[in-house]
């Protein structure tokens, strides 16, 4: 079952038996979308004569809300487009202008935030887009698959730390590469709007920066430059990443008076590597002959090199997207991080000395172990010394421990157990003076990875449960105080069982659950004001599809969600679950009593349990979708 989609080496087991492809061939070799199964909405359309008097169903992200200040904000629009045939063309642009141009009193803003609205009715496959402002990434998302009686979603997104750009003139962009045809009929339509919240007081954003002993933390970035591809363009502004030696780079130059520097990397993967954590070592493809089949092992890491030397990893969160595994999973409660997928930061301070030279330099991107297709793209967040003309650094130490990966593979024929385990640290210390005086930045990273997949039913069932550690540390000195930090310490738990029936007749029937996490806690101490978050966001879906022709006829859905944050200044707590696009209970706590709950993937995670999930609640026959 499963998924077929998301079982790449289960869906090419059924290639292999079936005279057609799941996805169109040259859909799946030309467009960048995911391998991800449309609805026949046949029944679904029956379900009413009349769709327009249906309400579109709302499908959402759990995520906790923003903070934002009592304060009303000054909203506007800035693109409304209909995605209709936009795949393969230049991405839709609009003139942007900041709160003056709209007429907005002129003052400063705690909080900024994106919201994208859509709606969409019809069958579609999930669309990746990404927004961008001036070359500058602001969002990178998935698109809703819709139903025949339409759906709607919102995204909002905390765009305050992109302020200075924000405040500017500048060129929105925006690609959602969408293809219509008369199978595929649904047209995104998207309003974009940007709400500024005017701070309490006229001096300090939100306070953040007050009694701040180390400037440049805790405030926003004086000047971000893009590390994309350059408008005008007919796709995306990322890179595309299509093998394991493929680089992608971008120059760029920095004021000579930077004293502090953050690259942050958006990261999303498609087509051949969507389910990169699912595909098989390539010696059991290839003692098995299966020469179409996923490959190159479920390990990647996004390597970041500064004028060839690795400044930074991102080992990615396993996002799903809204098609993925079972495409039922995800209505309305979408995937972790399939709204708005995380971006990575990379502390760029220590390398400083070798950028400051008023010359070109070059960021580059690959990706280790990639298949066809990584969209990745970066924006270079930079802190101004305005009282000095230059600043001067030295790097101190660096030291980049290379990947350690180790593999054991233990397989007869189409069935076997592999384990896969990797680790990396790199560590850089360097100074910079500026007119705030002499401060000197470690930057850590450490990472560990495992993987253990089973392949048993002649390779119609697997398994999968992977592990990641992500360790992110940030220690400063200045000549006065005592080393302050930051950390993100984030755990990425995923396991999932696939199973699919080959019924013989071109029908197939697929049985899949999965459970993940994306865990963090953070922290930082005194310069920046004591403080310690921790959450815990865990998913686990079950649930099986019948699949005819690339299209699932029928199936059933469910998925459960907990999402937990704590931190010293607020806590916020969802419990909600569904089935069969039906919320089943939905708690929401706002306040921070209560005490501890332990949260059911939390830290204490073994590596291999057996996560036992709770079964659906609905078992009977399905509707068509
Ligand atoms: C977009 O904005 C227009 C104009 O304000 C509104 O009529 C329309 O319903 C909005 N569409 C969505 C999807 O929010
Ligand atoms: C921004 O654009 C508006 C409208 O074209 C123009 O009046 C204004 O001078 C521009 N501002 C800057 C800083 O270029
Ligand atoms: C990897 O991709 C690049 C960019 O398309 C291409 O030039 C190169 O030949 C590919 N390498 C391999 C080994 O396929
Ligand atoms: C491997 O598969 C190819 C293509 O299906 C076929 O031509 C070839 O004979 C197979 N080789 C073996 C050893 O089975
Ligand atoms: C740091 O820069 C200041 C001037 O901005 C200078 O007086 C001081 O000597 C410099 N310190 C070091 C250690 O280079
Ligand atoms: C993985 O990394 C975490 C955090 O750095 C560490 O606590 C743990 O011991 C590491 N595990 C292995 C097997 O290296
Ligand atoms: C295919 O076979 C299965 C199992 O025998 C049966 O339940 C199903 O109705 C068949 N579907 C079609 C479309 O023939
Ligand atoms: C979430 O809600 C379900 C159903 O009410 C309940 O069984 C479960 O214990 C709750 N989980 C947590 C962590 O509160
Ligand atoms: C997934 O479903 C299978 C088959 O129903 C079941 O045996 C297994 O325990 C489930 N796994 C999890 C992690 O829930
Ligand atoms: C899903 O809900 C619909 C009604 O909205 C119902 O007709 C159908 O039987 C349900 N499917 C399953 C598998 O429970």
């Amino acid at each position: 079952m499963a998924s077929s989609s998301s079982a790449p080496l289960l869906i090419l087991i059924l290639l292999l038996h079936l005279p057609f492809h799941r996805i169109p061939f040259t859909a799946a070799n030309n467009l960048h979308r995911s391998r991800s199964l449309g609805l026949d909405l046949t029944s679904d359309a029956a379900l009413t004569s009349n769709l327009a008097t249906v309400p579109p169903t709302r499908f959402f992200e759990v995520t906790k809300p923003i903070d934002t200040l009592p304060t009303k904000p000054c909203s506007y629009l800035v693109l409304r487009h209909q995605f209709a045939y936009t795949y393969g063309k230049p991405p839709i642009l609009a003139n942007y202008y900041p709160p003056s141009g709209h007429g907005c009193p002129a003052r400063e803003f705690s909080k900024i935030v994106l919201e994208w609205t859509a709606t969409c009715r019809g069958r579609q496959f999930d669309r990746i887009f990404g927004v961008w402002l001036g070359g500058v990434e602001l969002l990178r998302s998935c698109t809703a698959e819709p139903r025949a009686t339409g759906i709607i979603w919102t995204v909002q997104k905390d765009i305050t730390r992109y302020h200075s750009l924000l405040m500017k003139n500048s060129t929105l962009a925006v690609y959602l590469g969408n293809l219509v045809d008369k199978t595929y009929t649904g047209i995104y339509d998207v309003n974009i709007t940007m709400h500024f919240y005017p701070a309490a007081k006229k001096s300090g954003f939100d306070g953040l920066n007050s009694g701040n002993s180390v400037p440049g933390y805790g405030s926003k970035a004086d000047l971000i430059l893009p590390i994309s591809r350059n408008l005008p363009l007919k796709d995306g502004l990322w890179f595309e990443i299509e093998n394991a030696t493929d680089t992608d780079s971008k120059k760029f130059s920095i004021p000579q008076n930077v004293y502090r520097a953050v690259l942050e990397v958006y990261v999303s993967f498609h087509e051949r590597d969507e389910f990169w954590y699912g595909n098989l070592p390539n010696d059991y493809l290839n003692a098995n002959n299966l020469t179409s089949v996923y490959g190159n092992g479920p390990f990647r890491e996004v390597v970041v090199t500064l004028d060839g030397e690795t400044v930074g990893s991102v080992w990615p969160f396993t996002v799903i997207f809204t098609g993925g595994i079972n495409p039922l999973f995800w209505r309305p409660i979408t995937g972790i991080g399939s709204f708005d997928l995380p971006s990575y930061d990379i502390e760029i301070t220590p390398f400083l000395s070798k950028i400051l030279d008023g010359e070109v330099h070059e960021f580059s991107f690959s990706v280790t172990n990639a298949l066809n297709v990584w969209y990745i793209d970066a924006n270079l967040h930079l802190w101004v010394d305005e009282k000095s003309k230059r600043t001067t650094s030295k790097l101190l130490s660096y030291s980049s421990v290379p990947l350690l990966y180790s593999s054991k593979l233990d397989f007869k024929g189409l069935d076997g157990k592999f384990l896969i385990g990797a680790s990396r640290s790199i560590l850089a210390t360097g100074w910079v003076n500026s007119s705030y005086g002499m401060i000197t930045t470690r930057w850590t990273q450490k990472f560990n990875f495992s993987n253990h997949m089973i392949v048993g039913n002649e390779a119609n069932m697997q398994t999968v449960n992977q592990l990641i550690h992500y360790d992110d540390r940030v220690d400063l000195k200045t000549e006065s105080s005592s080393v302050k930090f930051i950390r993100s310490y984030k755990k990425f738990p995923f396991i999932y069982y696939s199973n699919i029936l080959d019924q013989g007749n071109g029908t197939s029937f697929e049985v899949a659950n999965v459970t993940f996490a994306f865990n963090e806690n953070r922290g930082k101490n005194a310069a920046f004001g004591v403080s310690k978050s921790k959450l815990r966001n865990v998913q686990r879906a079950n649930g099986y599809i019948v699949v005819k022709n690339n299209l699932v006829v029928s199936g059933l859905g469910s998925t459960a969600e907990v999402y937990k944050y704590d931190s010293s200044r607020d806590c916020y707590f969802r419990n909600v679950s569904s089935s069969n696009y039906t919320i089943l209970h939905d708690d929401v706590e706002n306040s921070c009593e209560g005490g501890e709950r332990q949260s059911p993937l939390g830290f204490g995670l073994k590596r291999h349990a057996i996560v036992q999930f709770r079964r659906a609640v609905l078992e009977s026959e399905s509707e068509g979708i």
